[in-house]
């Protein structure tokens, strides 16, 4: 299927527990931060950090779904990210070929559809090519959505939607004064999926560095101080409790 990927050698769902979640969010972003500082505690390079990175991003993408989580939009390589020395950029543009090399037969099995976000575009070619092959296996799955967010920008995202709005009214397929909130929704990358209710950073940061700023508008925050490579199953379990205890008012009184 996935040709020249590897089997994966995975526990099967069914072996995972699920445990009992009443009000759980339908889309978790996830801000996947700390894996230079989790490299440089131990003495290893940078990228030892975003291989170890990888690791706890499979099993984060696993709990997902034995949480049945509906979607997970994972914050992999930003526009700002061609800023770091190009061996760093270099090998966070393998890591999507390594990770469905060894991972895709188990997302098959899982049901999930992969998506990407972002300006692929511009990602080196081997990059593109596993980004269309992983797409394409997973096609016509139904299952949680799992969505990379690679070369992605939330002001990027929304001045191309702007971009597509503009375009569509040249062409005369949309009129000018008529624009809602939800109409502006389908211009975007992520147009299709659930709406974002929880967004998760972990590495101490407080801030959402441009990840689905249109998208976060009414979603909880969640953060920890744990570094990505370290950030469990238990850890995105606890997020989920917390946001099940959270007043969601969306500006409006009880
Ligand atoms: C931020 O940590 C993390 C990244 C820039 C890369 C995240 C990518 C992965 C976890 C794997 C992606 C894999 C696929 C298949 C798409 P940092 O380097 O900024 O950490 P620091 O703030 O401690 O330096």
């Amino acid at each position: 299927m996935f040709k020249g990927f590897g089997r994966s050698q995975r526990a099967s769902a069914a072996a995972v527990e699920q445990p009992a979640l009443d009000i759980k969010p339908r889309h978790i972003g996830l801000i996947m931060d700390g894996n230079g500082r989790w490299a440089q505690k131990r003495g290893l390079p940078r990228i030892a950090g975003h291989h170890a990175g990888m690791l706890a991003m499979r099993e984060a993408i696993r709990a997902c779904d034995d949480f049945g989580i509906e979607c997970v939009t994972l914050y992999a390589f930003s526009t700002e990210n061609w800023k770091r020395p190009p061996a760093e950029v270099d090998y966070l543009m393998r890591l999507p070929e390594q990770f469905f090399r060894s991972e895709i037969d188990e997302l098959v099995r899982r049901n999930a559809q992969i998506r990407f976000i972002g300006d692929i575009s511009r990602l080196p070619a081997h990059t593109q090519e596993t980004v269309r092959r992983a797409i394409q296996c997973t096609q016509h799955n139904t299952g949680m959505i799992v969505n990379f967010a690679l070369n992605y920008g939330g002001r990027m995202e929304i001045v191309a939607a702007m971009e597509r709005y503009a375009r569509e009214v040249m062409e005369g397929r949309a009129t000018v004064g008529q624009l809602t909130e939800a109409a502006c929704d389908r211009y975007l990358d992520t147009a299709g999926l659930p709406p974002l209710d929880l967004v998760i950073r972990t590495s101490g940061e407080i801030r959402l560095s441009n990840f689905l700023l249109w998208q976060a508008a009414y979603a909880e925050l969640w953060f920890t101080d744990v570094l990505w490579p370290d950030f469990t199953r238990e850890d995105l379990y606890q997020a989920i409790c917390d946001y099940a205890k959270r007043k969601r008012r969306f500006g409006a009184i009880e």
